[in-house]
């Protein structure tokens, strides 16, 4: 694999080697030293179009632990404010001995179209998608893949392990990319994957639409919807809450906080539906009181959310050694 801009292809073989190397590079971050030089004399450039704050510094960590060379680019402070186009922007970062651009853009489709161009160009240019508008995130994905597995077996995390775990996604689905590649991994784990949210953020169409776009793959999985919160809850082993996206709603769609949250806000109470040992995950950044419940949001005993930072970093290295090292 040459770029990575989805989960939707993505095959069992191609999951276990991110989740094993990623257990490597795990064990390599707890060493003193915390580098190899695998990427050495690689430059990674970070071409962010939109804001990030975990996503961006730990693909900038992750490449500083393989020894690459990292840019940042934020668009605020670019030349796109002259007007540069954002396919100029790449092809200036192409002409500095760029290799892998990863790269986050509010539009779904920007990394692919640049994927494109550099192939058109015939140079070999990786692209990996940092999160494309509402279309899918699939470093996200794989880390909350990764967080969920090396839970369940911390030395040998494997797809394998979620067959038969039921695993609730819960919010605003309509505008999550998140939610979109978490899809694609935890349908093709064997997994129940239940989807909770308000009619207005979880569209009737949703599941035949994502079925549509790959009938083979996903007609045989098993994936439920809901627009109330409590069949999603029963007796899951895992619950992932998702951020109400206001910045892409339109005033119509935005519920009420208050209401929202006593509805489908994850509480300690509510969490009593589902199995003893759940555990809570969020992407992140967090809407504290929305979503959910503040003190649950920092209780170890039931939140991920810090876990799925730290993992960001070994996933991320995975994903880069994969495609920097032309083995995907
Ligand atoms: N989860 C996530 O993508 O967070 P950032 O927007 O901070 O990168």
């Amino acid at each position: 694999r040459h770029h990575i801009l989805s989960l939707a292809d993505f095959t069992t073989a191609e999951y276990n080697a991110v989740l094993q190397t990623a257990a490597s590079f795990q064990e390599v971050l707890s060493r003193r030293t915390k580098k190899v030089p695998t990427l050495q004399g690689q430059v990674v450039a970070n071409l962010f179009f939109e804001p990030s704050t975990r996503t961006r510094s730990s693909f900038e960590i992750a490449a500083k632990r393989l020894s690459a060379d990292t840019l940042n680019f934020a668009a605020a402070t670019s030349s796109m404010t002259k007007g540069e186009t954002i396919l100029d922007t790449a092809k200036t970062y192409l002409a500095m001995g760029t290799d892998i651009m990863v790269i986050r853009h509010k539009e779904a489709g920007v990394p692919q179209a640049i994927a494109q161009e550099m192939d058109r160009l015939g140079v070999k240019v990786s692209v990996l998608n940092a999160g494309d508008g509402q279309h899918e995130h699939p470093s996200q994905g794989l880390l909350d893949l990764f967080t969920i597995c090396s839970l369940i077996d911390p030395a040998q995390p494997r797809i394998e392990l979620l067959e038969g775990k039921k695993i609730a996604i819960v919010g605003d689905i309509l505008h999550s990319r998140v939610a979109r590649s978490n899809i694609w991994s935890l349908t093709a784990s064997g997994a129940e994957v239940h989807l909770a949210a308000p009619p207005t953020l979880l569209p009737k169409f949703f599941a035949e639409y994502l079925g549509a776009t790959d009938s083979e793959n996903l007609k045989s999985k098993r994936l439920f919807t809901h627009w109330q919160l409590e069949p999603a809850l029963e007796n899951a082993d895992f619950v992932m809450t998702l951020r109400l996206q206001k910045e892409r709603m339109t005033a119509h769609l935005l519920p009420s906080l208050r209401e929202y949250h006593q509805l489908f806000g994850i509480t300690r109470n509510k969490l009593k539906l589902c199995k003893p040992n759940v555990k809570v995950l969020h992407p992140g950044p967090v809407n504290r009181g929305v979503e959910i419940s503040s003190d649950l949001m920092d209780d170890p005993e039931f939140s991920l959310i810090q876990d799925q930072v730290t993992s960001g970093v070994a996933v991320r290295m995975a994903l880069l050694y994969f495609i920097g090292s032309g083995r995907a």
